[in-house]
């Protein structure tokens, strides 16, 4: 079992979006759970809101500290994605959810004010308990000319910091996605969706190759 921490001390960059779809991306393959520990509950909205069931469970959990029993799912799940709140002042909730964590994804959207808040949750709270991470960029719109690559350049040569090869567009079907709590994976195939159902297969198959390549932690699981 592999725990995925989806942080981001930003707020509205796409954390529960990008929980949920990479969530049903990656239950095409394997038993996967989310853990919403977000007293928004966005995720758990998306699955009430589910007209068609949702291929993985939702689980809302608004105590962290119920958070180190989290490996009893050894082996009822192969993958455990927690969805977290993004704010400052939520530190000592992403604390307790890094601290059971085996990756960090850290979703951002193109504009300027997300990188500092970006740079302090990976340095304040990632790298001090060595889980491995990459930032996921959200929300690029291939219109807007040097966008992607200009954002690219930053994380790699501006921050120096590790990344996801893919990045995930803007696209209206995953704006709506929650009103009638729709994933990706149930998306038909049309010039409108196209784009959403590309990116996420894409981004979850590099997140199973990632998730392959980090050991399993000897305190936190045998799996
Ligand atoms: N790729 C995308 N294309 C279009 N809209 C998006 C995309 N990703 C996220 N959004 C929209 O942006 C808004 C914020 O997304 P989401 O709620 O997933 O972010 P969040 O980081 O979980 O927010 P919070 O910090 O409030 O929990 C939502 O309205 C969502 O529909
Ligand atoms: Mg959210």
């Amino acid at each position: 079992m592999k725990v995925i921490g989806v942080a981001q001390q930003k707020g509205g960059v796409g954390k529960s979006s990008i929980t949920i779809n990479l969530a049903a991306c990656l239950a095409r393959t394997h038993r996967v759970i989310v853990i919403d520990v977000d007293p928004q509950e966005t995720s758990t909205q998306w699955a009430e809101n589910a007209t068609d069931e949702l291929p993985f469970e939702v689980f809302t959990d608004l105590d962290p500290a119920n958070l180190v029993r989290i490996r009893n799912l050894a082996n009822e799940y192969d993958y455990v994605l927690i969805d977290t709140p993004g704010s400052l002042a939520d530190t000592a909730v992403l604390g307790a959810v890094l601290d059971v964590s085996d990756f960090c994804i850290l979703p951002i959207i193109p504009e300027g004010p997300v990188v500092g808040p970006l740079r302090r949750t990976i340095r304040e709270l990632v790298e001090p308990r060595n889980v491995p991470y990459r930032v996921l960029l959200n929300r690029i719109d291939r219109r807007i000319y040097g966008q992607l690559e200009d954002w690219e350049n930053l994380l790699d040569d501006g921050l120096k910091l590790p990344r996801f090869v893919g990045h995930i567009r803007t696209s209206k079907s995953v704006a709506d996605a929650f009103l009638d709590g729709s994933v990706v994976t149930q998306f038909s195939d049309t010039r409108g969706t196209r784009n959403a159902i590309s990116d996420f297969t894409t981004v979850a198959q590099e997140l199973r190759e990632a998730l392959d390549a980090v050991p399993a932690h000897d305190l936190k699981g045998t799996n």
